[in-house]
């Protein structure tokens, strides 16, 4: 178990020379309070533009990017149309899918992730492009063969149809091989101060109730590469330890949680145990003792619950709640597919 953990870190950090661009779209069917239709645009996991069908416009997200489209007007331009046009070819899509799957009411969300990838030292150029339906996978571009893999049985259909379109397979695979690493490129080049910059976190440890695991919390990192671990008497300690995934924060940094289980550890061993934050390529580690005095936590005792307490709660509730939706947008990718990251837990 330590050692695929070892192995998994490693490999993050030999990513280093690997770049992104991806686009995330997200069509809606049924949910009243978000727009029909969203698009996201990452690069190296960076958010750089958004476009919703409210809006009907792109919106750029990081300075470096504002000064790219200065210079490249046309390319603004394109962005805009894309998002329109992915809008009217979601919309359809969805209507299909619901009528060819006698869906008549209901929520219903269609998703789409597109990325090239870039490595700088090796030149390869890697593409990916697939969707999801109501959370699942569902269709996926194979470049090699050139058709699409039907990922359940009810894209078989869609998987048909799609592959007699065979201009639009071409372009896809010229798209994503071709031009979307040169612009990837270009993006790169005005964003590398940025992009190459290192930030440290600030480090908590939190908990929710006194017997709940503590919870070591590192947030506002970058890049996304970095190492966090619990220690016992200075030794790595991977015994009653949740690792969290690295997730991104809104303003472009990154977050990690790793979560002790102190249930069989006597209040006088604490003293023990310390966690450990390491960013690559800074040379300094930062080191958090466990100390209940400094733990911070939001629990109240039931005895001293506020009489405004239950609104509290509702509203609680339903933050979790828009936030578990908002969550469904962001897919991570895995050895096998991509399936929504857990970004908030949802009850
Ligand atoms: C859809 O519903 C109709 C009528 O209720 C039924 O005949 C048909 O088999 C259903 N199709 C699917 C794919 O479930
Ligand atoms: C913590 O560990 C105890 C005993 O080892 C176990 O019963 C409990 O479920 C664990 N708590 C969590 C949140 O994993």
């Amino acid at each position: 178990m330590k050692t695929l953990f070892m192995l998994l870190l490693f490999c993050h950090v030999s990513s280093t020379v690997k770049h992104s661009l991806k686009y995330f779209l997200t069509a809606t069917s049924g949910v009243s309070n978000l727009p029909e239709f969203v698009g996201l645009a990452l690069v190296d996991e960076v958010q750089v533009g958004y476009c919703d069908s409210n809006i009907k416009t792109v919106e750029l997200k990081q300075d470096w990017m504002r000064d790219f489209m200065k210079d490249y007007p046309k390319h603004m331009e394109w962005y805009i149309q894309m998002c329109f046009s992915e809008q009217q070819s979601f919309r359809a899509n969805i209507v299909d899918l619901k009528q060819r799957l006698n869906q008549t009411e209901g929520a219903h969300i269609l998703q789409s992730m597109d990325s090239c990838e870039w490595n700088d030292e090796t030149g390869e150029v890697f593409g990916f492009h697939q969707y999801g339906y109501d959370g699942e996978d569902f269709i996926a571009l194979d470049l090699q063969t050139l058709t699409w893999n039907a990922l359940r049985q009810q894209a078989f259909t869609t998987k048909l149809r799609w592959d007699a379109d065979k201009d639009r397979l071409e372009y896809n695979k010229y798209y994503l091989l071709h031009e979307c690493p040169d612009w990837l490129k270009k993006y790169l080049h005005y964003g590398r101060s940025f992009l190459q910059r290192t930030e440290l976190p600030s480090v908590s440890l939190l908990q929710k109730t006194p017997s709940s695991p503590v919870s070591c919390h590192a947030t506002g990192f970058y890049p996304d590469r970095a190492m966090m671990y619990w220690r016992k008497d200075g030794e790595e300690h991977h015994e009653d330890v949740d690792h969290g995934e690295i997730l991104p924060n809104h303003d472009g940094s990154f977050q990690i949680s790793v979560d002790l289980n102190l249930s069989s550890v006597a209040p006088e061993d604490w003293r023990r145990y310390d966690c450990v934050f390491h960013l690559s390529g800074v040379e300094d580690h930062i080191v958090t003792k466990l100390d209940k005095a400094q733990i911070r936590t939001n629990w109240v005792s039931p005895s001293e619950f506020p009489a405004g307490g239950v609104t509290g709660v509702v509203v609680a509730l339903l933050l979790l709640l828009v936030l578990c939706i908002t969550g469904l947008f962001i897919w991570r990718k895995n050895n096998n597919g991509f399936r929504p990251a857990n970004r908030v837990k949802c009850p």
